[in-house]
């Protein structure tokens, strides 16, 4: 029995669709609840940030997640498979007709990704202060709140709806099937044999 975290929403939704392809099931979490147990399979429905928790812990041994998460939460997890989704990137977003004054001995931006966006800034010799927020991000730069943003871009869509321009890519990301390193040794054939079905399927 292998138990995986998948992160809510979209993700879940298309990982979830994978592994009905594979196992030719339905996967659908019911209504409200958060365990779903199908195929030898428990899935648990959890935030997308606490997926490599989970995952660290050994509460599941396995996660989808995506790699910029991953990234930030900076634990030593393995890298099993990128399952082609959710790809984007993270980038600087900027109020449009402005660029980053690289003079100045400090600068405020709003972002999620607080590890991130802060070791892309002190990279580059500028000290930077963080003003951690947890979604619409791209309102910050708009009403004064910090001087530029450091956030997930798909589409461009959001920052282009909201007058900001898409700025320096700092990294790409797309959704990886994770594992705990001791559940991988423990557990090693079980999970590199549903690697391979959904890395083929
Ligand atoms: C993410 C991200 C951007 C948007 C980017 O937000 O933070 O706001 O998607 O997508 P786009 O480039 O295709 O417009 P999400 O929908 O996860 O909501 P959030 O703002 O609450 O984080």
């Amino acid at each position: 029995m292998l138990t995986i975290a998948l992160p809510k929403g979209r993700i879940a939704e298309q990982t979830l669709e994978k592994f009905e392809k594979v196992f030719e099931e339905k996967f659908v979490f019911e209504d409200r609840k958060l365990i779903l147990k199908k195929a030898g399979f428990t899935f648990l429905n959890v935030r997308n940030q606490d997926v490599p928790t989970y995952v660290m812990y050994g509460a599941a041994d396995l996660g989808v997640v995506g790699l910029d998460v991953l990234e930030e939460k900076g634990y030593d997890l393995v890298k099993l498979l990128d399952l082609q989704i959710g790809q984007c990137r993270v980038a600087i977003g900027l109020k449009a007709g402005e660029s980053i004054d690289w003079t100045r001995s400090e600068i405020t931006v709003a972002t999620k990704h607080e590890k991130i966006a802060k070791r892309f800034f002190e990279q580059k010799a500028m000290a930077v202060n963080i003003v951690k927020l947890y979604g619409s991000i791209e309102l910050a730069p708009l009403v004064g709140l910090s001087d530029c943003i450091v956030d997930i871009v798909e589409t461009g869509e959001t920052m282009k709806q909201n007058g900001l321009e898409v700025g320096q890519t700092i990294m790409q990301s797309s959704v990886y099937l994770v594992s705990n390193k001791n559940a991988y040794y423990g557990k090693k054939e079980q999970i590199l044999t549903l690697r391979e079905k959904l890395a083929t399927t």
